[in-house]
């Protein structure tokens, strides 16, 4: 353990192991699964340029927002919103948790997926270019009833597994070996897809902005994408930032972790739309592009087993770092404001979003379960997308611009070192994030 003013709680063992995880949590199944489908279902390019403005001006200050009051506190969302606001500010905090166990149950329904595919390249089942047979076995694992829920509870267990062993034993040397991984998977994976004959024209789409297609339900799904993608919005980086040693830059670790999230995006960008171009198949086929129209792409590539093999397990590794992080969330709220110790709150929380994600695999085809009009596992992801996630996001900016303001500047500096751009950082969490958080959460709920 670190010495330093951290008054006995854990902290991460490097600035370098801090990067990792906190990467780690934000490159997920909403790198690579998420953005590649919602840009090409949205327009390609007109989506890519959306997205990375959204990341530039509202995601990159609310990251350093959260950092900020994790490690000013040292607490879980709830404690730090309590001990620097008062009054009803701990209950942004409470729902911060809330969105964990949201998030975490469905989350682990579709990375259960994840493992499934890894065992269907291997085996040879999805050997096949044939779309109809492909969404045969796409539909017929997640609508198979006690098969997905037995794989989202082995990877519920797993992330479990993580937990337990605490920040430096547990999360950050696993984020240090499994990041870099990922990294290098990925761009042997993007290198492979922008070489295939006939992938230009994918490139093509995914760079050039085709604003034809551009209505104001693509401005939602890219500021939903920018935060969910950056793990905003419910506490994630507040927990991680409450282990950060005052040493460390906030401003500048900040922007490495958003570069290094974006990038994988834009990477899995490369590695899924010109494959798909390459042969010939629809790049808006929505949340089915990796789970059936990629393996029609693997099934005729040179070496396709392997390269399938592998784009699954880094789908796989990319969403543990990411579940971690979310039941991590959970985990430092039950420790400090409970008598929980680490072991107990992990196995609790681990249990409930097990069993609240039972009926979100269950909806995909074995059960009729529907909430709003949609199933039980939208209706979740919904709810986290369009109303949690950005309340929590327009909450934190209003609380550290407004009611920390000067001290939130000072606290994110390096210890001794000042923030030279405190002042266009707080400009934004003022007026721009809200405002434009606003406007979003207002379309996304279709009340304007
Ligand atoms: N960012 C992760 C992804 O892209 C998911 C995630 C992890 C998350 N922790 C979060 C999303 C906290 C919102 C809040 O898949």
């Amino acid at each position: 353990m670190q010495t330093g003013d951290n008054g006995g709680r854990e902290q991460w063992g490097s600035r370098f192991g801090f990067i990792m995880a906190a990467a780690g949590s934000a490159v997920g199944l909403g790198n690579i699964w998420g953005f590649p489908f919602q840009a090409g279902s949205n327009g390609g390019g007109a989506f890519l340029i959306l997205y990375l403005i959204f990341i530039a001006v509202f995601g990159l200050s609310v990251v350093m927002a959260e950092m900020t009051m994790g490690r000013m506190t040292r607490l879980n969302p709830a404690g730090a919103f309590r001990k620097l606001g008062g009054g009803g500010w701990p209950l942004v905090g409470y729902m911060g948790v809330f969105t964990g166990f949201v998030i975490l149950s469905f989350y682990i329904v579709i990375a259960g997926w994840t493992i499934a595919y890894m065992w269907f390249m291997l085996s040879g089942v999805l050997a096949t270019p044939d779309a109809e047979a492909l969404t045969s076995t796409f539909t017929g694992l997640i609508g198979s009833g006690a098969n997905p829920i037995v794989l989202a509870a082995i990877f519920m267990t797993l992330t479990a597994g993580v937990v337990i062993g605490g920040i430096g034993r547990g999360i950050e040397r696993a984020s240090k070996v499994l990041m870099p991984l990922l990294f290098l998977l990925l761009i042997v994976m993007a290198l492979r897809a922008v070489t295939l004959d006939g992938a230009a024209e994918g490139i093509r789409f995914f760079l050039v902005p085709d604003w034809s297609k551009v209505t104001g339900a693509t401005v939602t799904a890219a500021l939903g994408q920018a935060f969910f993608s950056l793990s905003l919005g419910m506490g994630a980086l507040i927990t991680y930032g409450s282990y950060l040693n005052k040493q460390v830059s906030i401003p500048s670790s900040a922007a490495i972790v958003v570069g290094l999230d974006t990038s994988v995006a834009v990477l899995a960008g490369f590695m899924v739309l010109p494959a798909v171009f390459a042969y010939g198949l629809n790049p808006g086929e929505g949340p089915g592009l990796s789970f059936i129209t990629l393996p029609a792409v693997f099934a005729e590539m040179p070496a396709g087993t392997l390269f399938g093999f592998m784009f699954f397990a880094l789908l796989f590794v990319a969403a543990l770092t990411s579940a971690v992080s979310l039941l991590e969330v959970v985990v430092t709220f039950l420790v400090d404001e409970t008598k929980f110790g680490r072991k107990a709150a992990t196995i609790g929380a681990s249990l409930v979003c097990f069993l609240l994600g039972i009926p979100s695999s269950l909806s995909q085809g074995a059960a009729a379960i529907n909430v709003f009009g949609m199933s039980f596992l939208d209706a979740m992801v919904w709810l986290s997308f369009n109303l949690l996630l950005p309340l929590g996001g327009l909450f934190t900016a209003l609380f550290v611009g407004w009611k920390l303001a000067q001290r939130a500047v000072e606290a994110a500096a390096a210890e001794g070192r000042t923030f030279a751009l405190g002042g266009a950082w707080l400009f934004v969490l003022r007026f721009i994030a809200p405002i434009g958080i606003a406007w979003v959460l207002i379309k996304g709920l279709g009340i304007l």
